[in-house]
């Protein structure tokens, strides 16, 4: 083994293609092939926080669902501890926008339920052992006491962070989020977010976190990664350096966070109207997005 040898990415993505094949409709009979993604190449090392933002329909949860192993790419490679991703693995969870709590079980239910097969270590654990995690992964996410309510019973915030210690609680290395804030007040909102950062600091995660607000991608990640408009390209990605956070109150008030947050919006910015202007920002319910310019109000080309 060489000394200098860089550490192995967590996370390497290699040359990225994604096709969909779009069915034929009334509208567009032959049917179609919609490039989702082109030529994605990122590697993210272990213990990152890494954000991703992109126009709606760029491919966001395209990437994710092939990083889950939700679907496989149709060129270059997804690689997780330089290992190929062939299928979802207990070493990587997924938290979307939506919950997906079973409605018949308690908070501590919910997250000891995804304990209820073996574990990492291939090993199944007792009754006492899922309910003692569950407890633990509540706690951390700041839940204790509730663990006996049904989700009817807890607010929007509330429910998200049992999904988020339901991911948590059978140690996966990776955490993948789609917008898993999108739904919140904006104090909630914010509240989570101090708590996932916390969170990551306490537990060393990797985590990816899609988010269409430019704001929270620069309040979370280290780095945040710009996609093109569709085909989603990986466009720019920005080191984000907030300097020491601790205890300097408002960082969104700092000159560095409105800095850097302006320069992810001028990337994005272009992106979304190109977006626009393409009409991608009209999918069609079939998942087709009609390509053509449309004519602005002024008769002329938009
Ligand atoms: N299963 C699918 N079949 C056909 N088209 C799809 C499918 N999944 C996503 N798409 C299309 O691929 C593009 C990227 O989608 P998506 O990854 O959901 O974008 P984002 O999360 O950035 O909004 C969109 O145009 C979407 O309509
Ligand atoms: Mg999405």
């Amino acid at each position: 083994m060489t000394v200098n040898a860089r550490p192995m990415p967590k996370i390497s993505l290699r040359n990225i293609g994604k096709q969909f094949v779009v069915r034929p409709t009334k509208a567009n009979p032959q049917g179609s092939i919609l490039a989702a993604l082109d030529g994605i190449s990122l590697d993210v090392a272990a213990g990152e926080f890494i954000t991703l933002v992109g126009p709606s329909g760029s491919g966001k949860t395209t990437l994710l669902d092939l990083l889950a192993g939700l679907t496989r790419p149709d060129t270059g490679r997804v690689l997780v501890d330089g290992r190929e991703v062939t299928g979802p693995g207990r070493d990587r969870a997924v938290v979307f926008q939506q919950y997906a709590l079973f409605p018949w079980r308690t908070a501590a239910s919910n997250v000891a339920f995804g304990l209820e097969g073996t574990g990492n270590d291939g090993v199944k654990r007792s009754r006492r052992e899922r309910t003692s995690k569950a407890r633990e992964y509540l706690d951390l996410v700041g839940l204790s006491g509730f663990e006996d309510r049904y989700p009817h019973e807890l607010s929007g915030g509330m429910k998200q962070r049992v999904a988020i210690a339901r991911s948590l609680a059978y140690e996966p290395d990776i955490l993948l989020m789609d917008e898993p804030f999108a739904a919140l007040d904006a104090q909630t909102r914010e509240q989570l977010q101090e708590e996932l950062l916390r969170i990551w600091r306490s537990t060393g995660k990797t985590i990816l976190f899609i988010t269409h607000s430019i704001e929270e991608a620069v309040y979370l990640g280290q780095r945040v990664a710009v996609l093109s408009s569709r085909p989603g390209r990986l466009k720019q990605i920005v080191d984000i350096d907030l300097g020491e956070r601790a205890g300097t109150g408002d960082v969104r008030a700092n000159k560095a966070f409105v800095e850097q947050r302006h320069r992810v919006w001028s990337l994005l910015h272009g992106e979304v109207l190109k977006a626009r202007e393409a009409g991608h920002a009209k999918i069609l319910p079939d998942g087709s997005a009609p390509d053509e310019k449309r004519p602005s109000s002024n008769g002329k080309a938009a």
